[in-house]
């Protein structure tokens, strides 16, 4: 066993306590050179009431130089692996600190790093404490300063949070900079960039009048790629002026594209820093999907000027203050701008798959952790998407008036301060006159709540009831669980689909009915038939809903539900219903069989003229094998794989000559990113799916002309991915053309590694090792990384889940390697690995295995350690 005690232990929530010191200003020299960064930095430090406690500074991977109090040099300080304590301190003092750092030689990505020839930095979490010593941690908020020198010609640009406040020329070719940020700031939202780029620049009049200079900046050459991320930008910039009231705060706005980064992007203050594959996108190289994610990725950080910068968190335990939050904000501006109904299904998928998988799985946690031991592993799909329903079921009960006098008063009080989750809760509770007492439960409990619904009908006094049960099975962090307050919206139908309006007594009912208790019954009258109840509308609460649907009452939904989403969902119902079926009749040596209601109502959605074709593409897209494996106490992988296909292939046969007359209709010329073109776009590669499933040989014929006449990327990588998932002849062929194409461009070559990786054939792992030498690919870049091993460990099922073992024993290996370059991108890869609890034993023996060998490691890092040690406490 490796002793972990001193790096491992798990920090709670109930356990913070105000700083001991606080900061109000840092004044930062960096000198940028090799072989070490020679970082200065200055603070006033002033005691927080009367003690006489250790200043306790964080710090790792730093070489102090020096450290100085009010000038004089200081020998009577304590160091540790990541801590430097000083002792009897005056009340007030200014604490000089000097520290080298080996940027070039930080694979990590946090801190201070070098992203291919540029320097660049990430800080959130606790990325700061690898730059300098600091109280690293988001209450404390300092006015910072930063001057930047470094050679002139190999960094001509040298860029900080806040305003240019100086600059000039020294000797030896290097130059400086200087940055003052007016607003104070947590130490996570620093940001340093030091480089050359190609720059991007417009400007912005805000609402008051103010002019804001925006400036992206990008590798050389790039610059044909930058417009889209721009018109973003200028795009959230005037929503959130329209919709939230907020304008923007300082004269400049920076986004820097880099290539090596962890995550999406970074709201640094002034400064953001980006993956570039949120930011680069021209038609030739990216997808209408891609296009959407620049979009949401640049307004979300945008966003969090107000939502994150302005205000922000008291202690990482409050971190879906921000983000879920800000996810409800910039998932509204894709939905004022684009399709309402496109995006809440795209959301909701997340959240009732991966979402899902998480609360099912050992990380189950609430959007408030109550206990951490590797703060990165937190940034959760609980903590962002789950975390965003709440606030959506907030606006769902509050209405977007009272919503928005919540929002004004929670500025109000804590503008230019770190809060809590509770501070939220209370401005909406304060501002609504709501009583949000048990609703503030859905921050401390964790776990997927399930809602059983029954109803009765009578119709002699035509009362109509529905009975409504909550339950939250336990979670591995939370044996216990309490009832929620859960907005649950409905809608009934007659038999013609016209709406019955919801009443009792003479007073009308709102759609939104109020779940408090663990039972409850909801009575209607005047109810003049049997309705079909459309229940849990546009996914009101983040639950699983169980009621007895016929497959009837479901095509009638898909056809009549006033709601796009509601359409969809009742068409995902019916779908699930199928596969639960057929994976009981497969396991039994029989064949899938599709009834004949199921058959027409899909039929229906193909033919039906006014239907937008966005909508149609999702209807008739099937969920993932992932997300059906949640339908199943025991996950069947290979039954479910058949099943999918069976199923898809039963359609493509009842959809018959409709298919081609459909993808000749769809054929576009010209290619521009607007929603009627992406639409048909997204219709036509469904449906060429589906002509793969009835005809492969004509297919083939139909992929590579698609592939061979395509003008943008979308179009191109839909028939690859129709090459790819059908084995089709061409399936080789036009992979290597498209890799010759693109090989010294990593951000589109993902695309071909991710097709590598999803290839739906026993050889894939030799594939998969073979695309690793690429010259492109480097374990030390998260894009080509995730997109290789991710595609096959998330995508590809079948054969990561291979009964020899041999998909687990790839990923634990490459693990252990990355465990010492990257640990924050190993703890993202290993989540197949550790959600094994529904799996047959076999496997779950394989990976067990494979789970102890990590445990083994000598060092293993902290991210993998967490979740290391939960998934094997299952
Ligand atoms: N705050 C960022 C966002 O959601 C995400 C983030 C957190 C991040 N930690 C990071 C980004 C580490 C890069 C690296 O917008
Ligand atoms: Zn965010």
């Amino acid at each position: 066993m490796t002793d972990h005690s001193q790096a491992m232990t798990a920090k709670y929530r109930q356990d913070y306590q105000a700083p001991l010191y606080w900061i109000d200003s840092l004044d930062l020299d960096f000198q940028l050179q090799d072989p070490l960064c020679r970082v200065t930095a200055i603070s006033r430090v002033r005691r927080n009431g009367e003690h006489n406690e250790v200043l306790a500074l964080d710090g790792e991977h730093l070489q102090l130089v020096s450290v100085s109090i009010d000038g004089v040099a200081c020998e009577q300080y304590e160091l540790t692996d990541n801590q430097l304590r000083l002792s009897n301190l005056p009340a007030e003092c200014v604490l000089t600190i000097v520290t080298d750092l080996d940027a070039a030689g930080n694979t990590a990505l946090e801190g201070l790093y070098k992203s291919g020839d540029a320097y660049c930095t990430q800080c959130e979490a606790e990325g700061f404490r690898r730059i300098t010593y600091y109280l690293d941690r988001p209450d404390i908020l300092a006015r910072y300063s930063t001057r930047i020198t470094a050679d002139k010609a190999r960094y001509p640009y040298l860029l900080s949070n806040g305003n240019k406040v100086d600059s000039g020329d020294l000797d030896g070719g290097r130059h400086f900079v200087q940055w003052q940020d007016p607003f104070p700031k947590p130490s996570y939202l620093f940001a340093l960039v030091a480089g050359d780029f190609d720059v991007e620049r417009s400007h912005y009049t805000t609402q008051s009048g103010r002019e804001v200079a925006l400036e992206i900046f990008v590798d050389k050459g790039n610059l044909d790629r930058a417009g889209f991320a721009m018109e973003s930008l200028v795009n959230a910039m005037r929503w959130d002026e329209q919709r939230f009231g907020l304008e923007y705060d300082l004269d400049i706005y920076m986004i820097v594209a880099v290539d090596f980064f962890n995550m999406g992007a970074m709201e640094n203050k002034g400064l953001n820093v980006f993956n570039s594959k949120f930011v680069l996108a021209n038609p030739a190289t990216a997808t209408d999907g891609d296009y959407h994610g620049i979009e949401r990725v640049i307004a979300h950080e945008y966003f969090h000027n107000w939502t994150g910068n302005r205000v922000t968190c008291r202690d990482w335990f409050q971190l879906s203050l921000k983000e879920g939050l800000t996810v409800f904000r910039d998932q509204e501006f894709s939905s004022d701008l684009g399709s309402r109904g496109v995006n809440r299904i795209n959301n909701v998928r997340t959240v009732r798959g991966p979402q899902f998988a998480e609360d099912a799985g050992p990380m189950a946690h609430p959007i408030r952790p109550d206990v951490v031991i590797e703060m990165n592993n937190f940034y959760t799909l609980t903590v962002y998407e789950k975390g965003a329903e709440v606030i959506r079921m907030l606006h769902t009960l509050l209405g977007e008036d009272a919503f928005q006098a919540g929002m004004r008063l929670y500025f109000e009080r804590h503008d230019g301060s770190a809060a809590t989750c509770d501070d939220f809760v209370q401005a909406m509770e304060d501002a609504s006159g709501r009583d949000l007492g048990r609703f503030r439960r859905w921050y401390s409990q964790s776990g997927t709540p399930e809602l059983t619904v029954t109803d009765d009908y009578d119709g002699d006094s035509g009362v109509y009831r529905l009975h409504v049960r909550q339950h939250t099975p336990p979670t591995q962090d939370q044996p216990q669980k309490l009832p929620l307050h859960i907005p649950f919206d409905i809608e009934l139908y007659d038999e013609q689909g016209a709406v019955i309006p919801l009443q009792y007594q003479g007073q009308a009912i709102g759609n939104v009915l109020d779940v408090l208790e663990a039972e409850q019954t909801f009575v209607f009258d005047r109810v003049p038939v049997r309705p079909v109840p459309s229940l849990l509308r546009d996914f009101s609460a983040p639950v699983k809903l169980h009621y007895d649907y016929s497959e009837q009452a479901l095509a009638f939904l898909m056809r009549h539900a006033r709601n796009e989403f509601a359409r969809w969902d009742a068409a995902q119902m019916l779908i699930n219903k199928a596969v639960f079926d057929g994976v009981t009749r497969v396991q039994q040596g029989q064949e899938v069989e599709l009834s004949a209601t199921l058959l027409a109502a899909f039929v229906a959605i193909l033919d039906e003229a006014s239907l937008d074709p966005a909508l149609k593409a999702e209807i008739l897209t099937l969920p993932g094998e992932a997300t059906l494996a949640e339908l199943f106490e025991v996950v069947d992988i290979d039954a479910i794989h058949r099943v999918r296909d069976a199923i898809h292939t039963r359609l493509a046969e009842a959809f018959g000559p409709r298919l081609a007359a459909t993808y000749d209709s769809l054929r576009l010329t010209g290619y521009q990113v607007v929603h009627a073109d992406m639409a048909k776009r997204a219709l036509k590669a469904v449906v060429l799916g589906y002509l793969a499933a009835l005809d492969a040989e004509r297919a083939d014929a139909l992929v590579r002309e698609q592939y061979g006449a395509a003008d943008n990327m979308t179009d191109t990588l839909a028939a690859l991915q129709v090459a790819n998932s059908h084995l089709l002849p061409c399936r080789a062929a036009l992979l290597a053309d498209f890799e010759g194409k693109w090989a010294q461009d990593g951000l589109v070559l993902d695309n071909w590694l991710r097709l590598v990786g999803a290839k739906p054939a026993a050889d894939v792992l030799d594939e998969v090792k073979q695309a690793m030498s690429h010259p492109t690919f480097s374990i030390r870049n998260p894009n080509r990384l995730r997109a290789l091993v991710g595609s096959f460990a998330m995508n590809n099922q079948v054969q990561f889940h291979a009964r020899d073992g041999s998909g687990y024993r790839f990923l634990t290996d490459l693990l252990i390697e990355l465990n010492s370059i990257n640990p924050q991108v190993a703890s993202r890869l290993i989540t197949p690995l550790i959600q094994f609890k529904r799996l047959d034993e076999a496997r779950k023996g394989l990976i067990r295995a494979e789970l102890a060998r990590l445990q083994g490691l000598p060092s293993l890092a902290r991210d993998l350690y967490e979740k290391v040690s939960k998934a094997l406490a299952q």
